[in-house]
């Protein structure tokens, strides 16, 4: 035998890190924990306790403290007790606490590794040379947003006491991804850890009281689910941010629509990795190793559907089974272990399950020849092919280690298969042609795609999903904007109570000739008018009682035709910024043609000078968003890595906007034009006071090369059409701007296909101020970030 034959047979000898120091850790604290409230430890108020175990030996490490709404409320008092004086810090003195933070992670690193490991399950070599550090590096990145967030996020307020949420799978990282951008933009935290992962949340409370960080500025309490939901109603919390299961967000969701909480959500995936036949085919396996197997597969953005060019499918599948049956599957503490343990006894019976449904549905399972410990929580490597696209294991998250894999022909194929699924949260493609795999990027709906690399997070780059993946990012500008609202907005009184800044009693029209009483618009859908399915219309009334006209009372079946048309009007988000542009510019022009009879209508309704008012800053409002379609771009991130990731603002897609009732022009437009100038296209639910703006409204666009079902309008009782616009599975985001019940209603409606919402919160909007009525803000909200990981650099 040569020396490279042994080499390569060499059996590995054991190379167990040595868990002491982290089991020290625990003794010191009698292997029991309280909660960490007020900057010290807590007794449970219920006085009641569960334990953690290592996965992998079935051992209980520690006894954790079980979270009752009591224990809740008092860490959320210490928050917000705590709120003002953190505040009131200068940015620096913040960034520096943050700074500070991320040097005792690093310091604490070996330990913080061994403990996850332990409680966890997963490979040290992961929580070591992965986990730990991106831990250490979001602090880093994070204390340097804290220093320069006044100069960079002008006019911005936090939203006050955060409820963070967080899985198992990446216990400490997910810390880190909560807790650092909130702190950064002047927030104060209440964290729950996962129940099966507690132990280095605590173990970062303890590295809060070496950093000197204030007491109350981050709270943990350790609970399982009902800790979550006490959190999640607890009425003095500004704000939830979630990761988990995409059942769990849809329940956050609905338990937080009566509320004004800011949500975030980052669920679940079922992500796609594409490989084509020109691609480097052991390369890309490595890829997929890191792709499925990495933490067990325990990963929402786990590349667990592989989707093969047909040509190339048998010989990928050899090379995929011979590595499998090189990868080490056992003890996760020795550091030559590719896979470690299963976090838990449910995790690993859902797995089990999961396969077996597989099989049962017809998919060849097979799995290495490798040894498998007996003791400990373990599932091998496992392939499943000839899996049918619409199976349950070709839809349904799995989170283990499982590929499900499938074929395509063309690129084309490969992107409808990707596309095939309720997720969106990341893809990885593999083609060694630029061409195809920027083509196929830009298509597939998710929040990250990784070109011929896979897992690469960083700081610095958004993390987050499309569809039912949630809403918000984590990371980059995007995933400050999480933790901040406009200072305006957080102290607008309620939409009820206060007059706009234009006079709101309606003068009758004195120097304008009476409007013909006959005025009959229609609805306005694929750029069509069209008579409403209903036969029925509604009487519109001016400010006298006259009767100004009637609109058409729109139903179900109107919202769903005028759905319809605005998906076949996609190719809209495909046009070029210039393009987007010179078409806003030219309804602005058309507009400013008709303003005077325009003015002479609404004034019947809302007086004079609110009516002038409208239409000459409805013209300024669409320059101004033509003006953004070209400049409101995305940006190159330089992660530390040999990459470059392009985060590209990429369009939600069909957007449902009810529009304000009292300023039926500019409230219109301040809302349909930032969607549009971003590539959206729009069904848009005109004020009920005044629908007949609709008219108005198509007679310009009509004359105005607006692509036919960009903007459709329907005319009718707003609660009902937007009842229908919110549960409209192919509805991508709900916009509703009306009322305190409007913004209620559309976030309890839209939970099905967990539409991304956006609302005034029942606050009142000065439409006629430009600081409020218009830019980024909207902006912001008519897009979601896609970062493209590409290889760049030596
Ligand atoms: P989960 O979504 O139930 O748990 C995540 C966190 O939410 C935990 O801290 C849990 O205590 C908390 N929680 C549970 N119910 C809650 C409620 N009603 N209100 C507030 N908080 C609540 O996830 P679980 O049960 O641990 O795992 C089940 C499946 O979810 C996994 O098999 C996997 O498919 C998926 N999952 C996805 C994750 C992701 O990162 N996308 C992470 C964890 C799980």
């Amino acid at each position: 035998m040569s020396i490279t034959e042994k080499f390569m047979t060499m059996e590995y000898g054991p190379a167990p890190e040595d868990p002491r120091e982290a089991l020290a850790w625990l003794d010191r604290h009698r292997r029991r924990f309280g909660h960490f409230i007020n900057g010290a430890w807590q007794a449970p108020a219920a006085g009641s306790y569960f334990d953690t175990a290592d996965p992998s030996t079935g051992e209980t490490l520690a006894t954790v403290a079980q979270g009752s709404a009591a224990d809740v409320d008092s860490a959320v008092k210490a928050a917000r007790a705590a709120l003002p004086a953190w505040q009131s810090l200068t940015p620096h003195a913040r960034a520096r606490y943050l700074y500070a933070l991320a040097r005792q992670v690093q310091k604490h690193s070996r330990w913080l590794a061994v403990l996850e490991t332990l409680d966890n399950g997963k490979p040290i070599r992961e929580s070591r040379d992965i986990d730990i550090p991106l831990v250490a590096r979001h602090f880093y990145h994070h204390a340097g947003w804290a220093q320069l967030l006044e100069q960079e996020f002008p006019g911005y307020a936090a939203c006050g006491v955060v409820g963070q949420i967080i899985p198992w799978n990446f216990p400490l990282l997910m810390v880190a991804w909560k807790i650092a951008p909130a702190l950064a933009t002047g927030n104060t935290v209440v964290l729950k850890p996962a129940e099966f992962t507690p132990l280095t949340a605590l173990a970062f409370a303890h590295i809060c009281q070496e950093a000197g960080l204030p007491a109350g500025v981050v709270n943990i309490v350790t609970g399982d689910g009902s800790t979550g939901e006490a959190l999640v109603q607890h009425p003095d919390v500004d704000k939830i941010a979630f990761t988990g299961s995409t059942e769990v967000g849809r329940a956050i969701r609905k338990a937080t629509a009566l509320s004004h909480k800011k949500l975030s959500l980052e669920l679940g995936g079922k992500s796609p990795f594409i490989i084509f036949e020109d691609a480097d085919l052991d390369s890309a396996v490595e890829g997929l190793v890191d792709g499925i197997w990495f933490n067990q597969g325990q990963v929402c953005c786990a590349g667990s559907r592989l989707l093969m060019q047909e040509s190339i499918a048998d010989k990928l599948i050899g090379k995929i089974q011979n590595r499998m049956n090189t990868l080490r599957i056992g003890p996760p503490l020795d550091k030559a272990i590719d896979i470690g343990a299963i976090v838990a006894r449910v995790q690993l019976e859902r797995i089990q399950r999961l396969v077996a449904l597989g099989v049962a549905e017809g998919a060849t399972c097979w799995q290495p020849s490798i040894p498998v410990p007996s003791r400990g929580l373990y599932f091998p490597p496992t392939l499943l092919s000839n899996v049918h696209p619409s199976s349950v294991v070709a839809q349904q998250e799995i989170f283990g280690p499982v590929l499900a894999a499938m074929t395509f022909r063309t690129p084309r194929e490969a992107v409808e298969l990707a596309n095939n699924t309720v997720y969106g949260l990341a893809a990885s493609v593999w083609s060694e042609s630029i061409n195809v795999s920027l083509h196929v990027a830009a298509q597939l709906k998710a929040g990250v795609v990784w070109v011929n690399c896979t897992n690469l997070f960083d700081a610095t780059c958004g993390f987050g999903g499309y569809r039912e993946s949630g809403y918000g990012r984590e990371g980059g500008r995007e995933g400050l904007l999480e933790y901040l609202e406009p200072a305006w907005f957080k102290n607008a009184p309620p939409v009820h109570t206060t007059p706009l800044a234009i006079d709101q009693p309606p003068e009758p029209p004195t120097d304008f000739a009476a409007p013909p009483i006959d005025r009959t618009v229609k609805l306005y859908i694929g750029g069509k008018q069209a008579r409403p399915d209903s036969g029925y219309s509604i009487e519109v009334r001016g400010a006298d009682g006259r009767l100004l006209g009637e609109a058409p009372l729109g139903n179900r079946k109107d919202i769903r035709n005028a759905v319809e048309a605005a998906r076949k009007a996609e190719g809209w988000g495909r046009a070029t910024a210039h393009n987007r542009a010179q078409v806003l510019y030219y309804i602005a022009e058309n507009l400013s043609q008709r303003r005077e009879e325009i003015a002479r209508r609404l004034s019947a309704v809302f007086g004079k000078k609110q009516a002038e008012a409208e239409v000459s800053l409805g013209v300024e409002r669409i320059f101004s968003y033509a003006a953004w379609a070209d400049k409101y771009d995305g940006a190159v991130h330089s992660p530390p890595f040999r990459n470059v990731a392009l985060a590209m603002k990429e369009p939600i897609g069909t957007v449902g906007v009810v529009c304000p009732t009292d300023a039926p022009l500019l409230g219109f437009l301040s809302l349909v034009m930032p969607a549009i100038s971003t590539g959206n296209s729009v069904i848009a639910i005109p004020s009920e006071k005044y629908p007949l703006i609709t008219g108005d409204l198509y007679q310009v666009f009509e004359t105005s090369d607006l692509p036919d079902g960009v903007v459709n309008i329907v005319t009718g009782r707003a609660a009902e059409l937007m009842k229908t616009l919110a549960e409209h599975d192919d509805v991508d985001a709900i916009w509703c701007f009306t009322d305190e019940a409007g913004a209620a209603a559309a976030k309890t409606l839209s939970v099905g296909n967990l539409k991304q919402v956006f609302t005034n919160e029942g606050r009142a909007i000065d439409w006629f101020d430009v600081k409020q009525g218009e830019g980024r803000w909207f902006l912001d909200h008519s897009v979601q970030v896609k970062n493209i990981w590409v290889p760049y650099g030596e």
